[in-house]
């Protein structure tokens, strides 16, 4: 085959492998068609990586084996030993990977331009060089930004935001030299420039993502996940591949409109996102709770058993503590007994329930609840009133009402379920001593019509299932 022939097939290739993309984002987008999505997403990306190998350009097979062997080999241990609850942090340092992929791709065509066909002459054309100095800049701050993430949800930091005076001018200040030094770059490809743009683009990711703690932190993984994705982007153009440029904008606006649908429902605004340090200042008095004593009611598996098969309306609400224990399972058995005695049982999802985007969703498809059960904040908030309980387990952020009145909260203005309006509630956690992600106090463990359920979520429902049966 000529190379005109390969180059048209191999087009081809990569148009078939994006639109598999493009299926795969659609089929995510809702539980019940998130079995094929998967199917398209494994399916294009067996077609991009099948074409690469055959159409291989820069690195020889041999090469090519032996970075999927050594990454995959790694891919491979972390997959087996990783904790589900330790998704999240692995999450973003896979980020981070694939922003220092793409500083160092820009680095290789920097150093070694005429591998990379990129060659003007004597000189790197200037349109690489733009292209190479925005990916090494995403690609960077990528790397840098999804470090602080990883370790604040690694618990390997404080998850407090922390605040720099004059934090937004020396960001926006950093950010406009960093563009500036990419124009600079397009004029003079110095050494010098090109290591400015690194160093200052590595600094301005750890400043971005520092400023912000708490409950927000769910908006920096997915802003972060929209970064890797344009920093992929931006490595397909220095590699003249258009899968990775498709794939890798594909990643990045989805992970944008995700970030954005995630503001709208945090209460926050997207603009102060990319800038930085967003609900920082609300943010500022959160961390350290100060917990009073206040009387609350401990009740029993019994006592859930018997309300709850006397109720009419159950609405569960899970979190990262069902996660945690992984009682999805048994909660849907729960579920499946108070449906025998007539009652009517709902799940009510909030968007940053958890500790990743659909967490929620994800664990109770896999204990097959019905989709149909299961509702978001907006479609579920108004049937609180109608509730004779509001089962909360492991939950606690998402049901705080401090979010609604205690301006100095760092979850302030994150929309919460109204759990206060259903007429019991019981809530289970292992002591009165936890808290949740945002570190605050929960004024509805000492309603009065709260029952405090206190033990692991898995056991308690073991428990209330067999009371149920009984
Ligand atoms: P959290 O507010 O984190 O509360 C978790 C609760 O689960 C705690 O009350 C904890 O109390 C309890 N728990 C932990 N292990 C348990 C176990 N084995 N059995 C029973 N209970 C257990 O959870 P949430 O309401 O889901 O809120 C999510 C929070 O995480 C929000 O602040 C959100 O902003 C943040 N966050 C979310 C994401 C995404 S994308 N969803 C990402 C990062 C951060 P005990 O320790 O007393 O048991």
């Amino acid at each position: 085959m000529d190379a005109s022939t390969s180059s048209a097939w191999s087009a081809l290739a990569y148009l078939i492998a994006g639109v598999l993309f493009i299926l795969a984002l659609r089929g995510l987008s809702s539980p019940a068609t998130s079995r094929a999505g998967n199917r398209y997403g494994m399916i294009g990306m067996t077609l991009a990586v099948a074409t690469t190998l055959v159409t291989h350009g820069i690195a020889s097979l041999p090469e090519i084996a032996a970075a999927l062997a050594l990454g995959g080999g790694i891919g491979f241990v972390i997959a087996r030993r990783i904790q589900m609850t330790d998704m999240p942090q692995l999450v973003a340092a896979f980020h981070s990977l694939v922003g220092l992929a793409a500083v160092l791709v820009g680095w290789a065509a920097y150093l070694n331009p005429g591998a990379f066909g990129i060659l003007e002459g004597a000189e790197i054309a200037s349109h690489s060089r733009v292209e190479m100095g925005l990916g090494i800049a995403i690609g960077a701050i990528t790397f840098s930004g999804s470090i602080i993430a990883f370790l604040k949800l690694a618990g390997k930091m404080s998850g407090a935001a922390i605040l720099l005076p004059g934090r937004h001018v020396l960001n926006l200040g950093t950010l406009a030299l960093i563009l500036g030094l990419v124009g600079c770059f397009t004029q003079d490809e110095a050494l010098w420039v090109i290591a400015a743009i690194t160093a200052l683009s590595f600094m301005i990711g750890f400043l971005l993502i520092i400023p912000i703690g708490g409950a927000d932190m769910p908006v920096v993984v997915s802003m972060l996940n929209s970064y890797s994705g344009w920093a992929a982007a931006a490595m397909g153009f220095t590699l003249h591949n258009t899968a990775m440029i498709v794939t890798g904008a594909l990643v990045g606006s989805s992970g944008a409109i995700l970030s954005y649908i995630m503001c709208k429902a945090m209460n926050r605004s997207f603009l102060s996102v990319i800038a930085g340090g967003f609900g920082a200042d609300a943010a500022a008095g959160g961390g350290g709770a100060v917990r009073e004593q206040r009387p609350w009611k401990r009740g029993s598996a019994e006592d859930a058993a018997y309300i709850m098969k006397e109720a009419e309306n159950v609405i569960i609400i899970p979190g990262y503590g069902m996660a945690v224990s992984q009682a999805q399972h048994v909660l849907r058995e729960m579920a499946d007994q108070l449906k025998a005695h007539g009652v009517n049982v709902k799940y009510a999802i909030h968007p940053v329930a958890g500790r990743m985007p659909g967490h929620m969703n994800v664990l109770l498809a896999e204990a097959n609840v019905p989709y149909d059960e299961v509702f978001e904040l907006e479609d579920i908030q108004g049937e609180f009133a109608q509730a004779d309980v509001a089962f909360i387990i492991g939950a606690n952020d998402v049901v705080n009402p401090a979010a609604k009145t205690d301006k100095s909260s760092p979850i302030f203005g994150m929309p919460v379920f109204d759990v206060d309006k259903a007429k019991t509630i019981f809530f289970v956690k292992r002591s009165m001593g936890g808290v949740g992600y945002a570190g605050v106090d929960n004024d509805v463990f000492y309603m009065d019509q709260t029952m405090m359920l206190l033990a692991d979520a898995k056991k308690m429902v073991e428990e209330i299932v067999k009371a149920l049966a009984h």
